[in-house]
Order: structure tokens, then C-alpha cells, then sequence
């Protein structure tokens, strides 16, 4: 692969990262960009300054959508050190996501330096403040400019950065969830399983629809049957039983989460019974009304844990701990963001230190 090349920008003054952050609304200065054809492959890399795109109208990705992204976060560490939380995993499902939808991989290695070397390069605008971290984004497009339907011959490849707080307004407080009956997300087979633009533009509408009757996000049901539960919002979804704490298989139609499998080890690790296997929105009802179910709690990224408060279903209403987190989403929460800040040893090999990788190269 080519060394990659630098364009800086001049900086003339002190980074200073705003206050409320949020979630993606602020950028770093600089990303990280490659080119794909044919001929070269994967070239041209560059980090850059931040700016415009300038694309053909026809551009394939505006009209059929080939495309695909990633989400995985860096953090400052206790001790100051950039950290990035399972790069690996994010890069690994990047490329599964890429084969799905005919998009050229990647190598694993070049992508995580090319990170390393943005971050490291970043790494003022990293927060330090508990629940603050700088968002990566990567994500390819089809560039070529043709109105026909075939897998684009050229491609883009850029990674971003957003310094972020939490992602829902409710911060870590428990968030309202309405089951949506309606419409579904994915199907099993489909482009459920992919980090695929086209995902995120499926649920817009009931989303839409949940925040005009108070809820923050929506839980999907299978797109088969409607009647197992599959994923909340952009997240993947735990049920605390009372013996038991379970998650959605994946069947195809249900992101495969980095925070999903590093909650599945770390309930192992901890004893607990937790499963993977089909869950019935029935299920969870009687359960519920024997008195079983002690907590729901989402797992993501962006979100890291969010407790749910109250599930609506065809208008019954199932409350959890009167406006405060479970107490296992919150022994949770507590554990991988002691990981990620590096306040707790990263036993399990979960972080990769930024400027440990970057004179290893
Ligand atoms: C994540 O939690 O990583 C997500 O995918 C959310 C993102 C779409 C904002």
C-alpha cells in the first residue's frame, strides 16, 4: 500500500471544544480520504482538511445507494493517552458490510493506521470529560457517474471525526420506546446485518412518527412475523428476566454491535446467564406481567447503554424503575467506560493506544 500523504491546515488558534456537545455536530479539522478504481485499487491516500465534496450529479451513491459506514469512538484516557475502543471489530464488519453490497474491502492494517494517524493527529479535540469522546466515521460510497443499476467501478473512502457527548437528549436518563407495528426495519437475508445508509433511512418515518407521540425511539419487530423483537433505534436490545438476561440472535436482520458482544463477555465474565436466542414481544408481555422482567436496556456506540423507562405495545404501557436506569444497565455502563477511560485494566485487550500503534508502524 502507499505511504499516506499530508495536506495541513495552518492552525491559528487554540481547539477549543464546545460545551454541549452533543452528538455529530461538531468536526475535527481534518479527514482521511482514498480513492478506488479498477486499475490502482485503494490509492491515493491523504489526510486533509476538512472540506466540500465536489460530485457529478450522476454519482451512483445518490441514486441506488451504494454505500456503507462505520461508527467506533476514540478516548482520552485518565493518564491523557488517545485510546480507540475495538478498532478491529469496526473494521471487520466495515468489510462485511463492503462484500454486501459489492464494495471493494479494505486492508484491515492500512484502514486502523490511517485512524490511528487522523486521531493522533486529532488528538486536542479528544474531550475529557466522562461520557465525551471523538466519534469516527468511516464510509465508502460509489462514485462513478452513470444512471445505469451495476456495482460502481470507482469508489471514495473517507474517515471523519466529531468530538460528541451523549447521543440522546435524555443523556444516560431512561428513554420512552414505542414497539412499532406498522413498519419494519430489515429483513432476515437483506442489508440488516450491514452498517447500510438505506438501514437508517428505513426507520426515519416511525421515528418520526414515535417523537410526535412522545417516544424516543422505536422497537423493531421481525420483518417476517412482527413478533420477534429484533432492535431499538439504532441499537441492539438486552431483556433482563429474572434468571436470565437475553439478547436477539442475529438472524441476518440485526446489526452485529461491538457493545452487544462486549456486554454478552462481560456478563459471562460475571457469571451471569446470558443468552442469545429469539425473543417474542409475547413473551416479554407475560413476563412482564408475572413480574420477570426487571430491566431493558439498549447497547450502541454512540449511546453506549440507554436504559429504557416505558415500552408502549398496541397502547399498553410496560414502566421500568421510575426514571432511573436499571441497575444493571448502570453496572454495565460503569464497567466499559471504566475500560474505555482507562480507570479500570483493559483485560480483555479491548483499546488500542494511538501512539503505542503509531511507533509500531
Ligand atoms: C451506533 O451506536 O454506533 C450507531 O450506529 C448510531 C449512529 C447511527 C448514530
Amino acid at each position: 500500500m502507499e505511504k499516506i500523504n499530508y495536506k495541513l491546515k495552518k492552525r491559528t488558534n487554540e481547539i477549543e471544544i464546545p460545551q454541549n456537545l452533543g452528538f455529530g455536530k461538531v468536526f475535527t479539522d481534518h479527514m482521511f480520504v482514498m480513492d478506488y478504481n479498477e486499475n490502482k485499487g485503494w490509492h491515493n491516500p491523504l489526510i486533509k482538511p476538512v472540506e466540500n465534496l465536489s460530485l457529478h450529479p450522476a454519482t451512483m451513491f445518490f441514486h441506488y445507494g451504494q454505500g456503507i459506514f462505520e461508527g467506533l469512538k476514540a478516548f482520552k484516557t485518565i493518564d491523557g493517552e488517545p485510546v480507540i475502543f475495538r478498532p478491529e471489530d469496526h473494521i471487520k464488519r466495515f468489510n462485511n458490510s463492503a462484500r454486501r453490497l459489492c464494495i471493494p474491502e479494505v486492508d484491515p492494517d492500512f484502514l486502523l493506521n490511517a485512524i490511528v494517524e487522523l486521531i493522533s493527529l486529532e488528538k486536542d479535540w479528544l474531550p475529557s470529560k466522562k461520557g465525551e469522546a471523538i466519534y469516527i466515521r468511516p464510509f465508502i460510497f460509489g462514485t462513478d457517474p452513470f444512471l445505469g443499476v451495476k456495482p460502481s467501478s470507482t469508489y471514495k473512502l473517507i474517515v471523519m471525526l466529531s468530538p460528541v457527548g451523549a447521543y440522546y437528549a435524555e443523556g444516560f436518563k431512561p428513554v420512552k420506546i414505542l414497539v412499532q407495528n406498522d413498519f419494519v426495519r430489515a429483513v432476515r437475508k437483506g442489508m440488516g446485518e450491514c452498517k447500510y445508509p438505506g438501514n437508517y433511512a428505513a426507520s426515519l418515518l416511525a421515528q418520526e412518527e414515535a417523537h410526535e407521540k412522545g417516544f424516543t425511539q422505536v422497537l423493531w419487530l421481525d420483518g417476517i412475523e412482527q413478533k420477534y423483537i429484533e432492535e431499538v433505534g439504532t441499537m441492539n436490545i438486552f431483556i433482563r428476566f429474572k434468571d436470565e438476561i437475553a439478547t436477539p440472535e442475529l438472524s441476518g436482520s440485526i446489526l452485529p454491535g461491538v457493545t452487544r458482544i462486549s456486554v454478552l463477555k462481560i456478563l459471562n465474565e460475571w457469571g451471569m446467564n446470558a443468552t442469545e436466542r429469539l425473543i417474542s414481544i409475547d413473551e416479554v408481555l407475560a413476563e412482564y406481567d408475572k413480574g420477570n422482567v426487571l430491566e431493558i436496556f439498549g447497547t450502541g456506540t454512540a449511546a453506549i447503554i440507554s436504559s429504557v423507562g416505558l415500552l408502549n405495545y398496541k397502547d399498553r404501557d410496560l414502566t421500568f424503575g421510575k426514571d432511573e436506569p436499571g441497575e444493571l444497565a448502570i453496572k454495565l455502563f460503569n464497567e466499559i467506560t471504566a475500560i474505555q477511560y482507562g480507570e479500570k485494566e483493559d483485560s480483555y485487550g479491548w483499546l488500542t493506544y494511538v501512539e503505542k500503534l503509531k511507533e509500531s508502524v
